[in-house]
């Protein structure tokens, strides 16, 4: 049986994709671990659990030997927006915790690694519209600038070590289970919240700001078939750019709007602002679906009628009486 540790496994990213590997390979076979016990009430699938905090090289190396996993995921990050009020920590957390992965995947004889990197890659010097795969890459933030660092960390481990880890960059990821924690792209996740709870969201980026977006599931298709892919096909082996939806905030605003009518967004650019200004608008991602046939489901219109399906059926069942639960 193929056995699965995933780190960050309470996150955004981290509770869909523990779900999808449990029901891809059974309970038994994955291993969850974030750095807090989910608290009650979150969506994190039951199943085998345990706290770890990726910075503690010690506990991370005793849980890989332990566990004898065939392959980490390895999610646990601090993102862009919440990575500058502590520069510092989001250092030790994104490139101490993969570092401590890496060695323990190496020591132990992982077979595979995925780590995800970011559009945060990217800065103001690389070309905006359709970002090429291989382009200047000089962040601003210290979440890209370990992500730049992550990547080169990674190839390494792959071209010194054999070690097969694999991972692609995230555009902003909208999901209707777990609430992303501290990003720039947070708004497109807010928005949709905003509109069914109390109708109106003041949007923290200008309405003209166009990033490049994922829905959930295409997030964790893109995860699962880039490492079935056959090694020998991969010439790019982590960072693939991963092209899905652009649009800009006001145009996020006015597909929830054709749902919730009665919807009002206002923008009042706040500091993120300057962070999504120096990310692409569009992505060419001719590698991914070249190397390992990636191709994504949702668009705008698609990803809108499902997420407020989604949202809506789940404030339905929180506002039953318990005795119809
Ligand atoms: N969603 C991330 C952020 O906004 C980018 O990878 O920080």
């Amino acid at each position: 049986m193929k056995t699965i540790l995933v780190t960050g496994a309470g996150g955004q990213i981290g509770t869909d994709l523990t779900a999808a590997l449990r029901t891809l390979h059974g309970d038994a076979a994955v291993l969850a671990t974030n750095r807090r016990p989910p608290s009650a009430g979150s969506p994190a699938a039951p199943g085998a659990f345990e706290v770890l905090d990726v910075t503690d090289s010690g506990a991370v190396d005793r849980l890989v030997r332990r566990s004898q996993p065939d392959a980490i995921y390895h999610l646990a990050a601090r993102l862009s927006a919440v990575g500058e009020t502590d520069p510092q920590r989001a250092w030790v957390v994104n490139m101490g915790g993969l570092y401590n992965i890496l060695e323990a995947a190496r020591l132990h004889k992982v077979r595979q690694v995925f780590w995800p990197s970011s559009i945060a890659v990217f800065g103001p010097d690389t070309p905006r519209e359709q970002t090429p795969q291989d382009t200047v890459m000089r962040p601003t933030t210290m979440y890209g600038v370990s992500k730049v660092a992550g990547e080169l960390l990674c190839d390494y481990y792959v071209s010194r070590y054999g070690l097969d880890v694999r991972g692609v960059r995230y555009p902003g990821v909208i999901s209707s289970e777990a609430p992303p924690g501290g990003g720039t792209t947070d708004y497109g996740v807010a928005m949709f919240h905003a509109a069914l709870s109390t109708g109106h969201y003041t949007c923290f980026v200008r309405e003209d700001t166009v990033l490049p977006m994922i829905y959930m599931p295409d997030c964790i298709k893109a995860a699962l078939d880039l490492m079935a892919a056959e090694f020998p096909r991969l010439r790019h082996h982590n960072g693939f750019n991963l092209a899905a939806m652009r649009f800009s905030a006001g145009e996020l605003a006015e597909a929830i709007r054709r749902h919730v009518p009665q919807f009002t967004c206002t923008f009042e650019p706040d500091e993120r602002q300057a962070i999504a200004d120096s990310w692409p608008s569009s992505l060419d991602d001719a590698a991914a679906r070249r190397e390992w046939g990636w191709r994504p489901d949702y668009d705008l219109p698609r990803m809108t009628a499902d997420m407020l399906g989604r949202l809506r059926a789940r404030r339905a069942a929180e506002h039953q009486p318990r005795s119809l639960q």
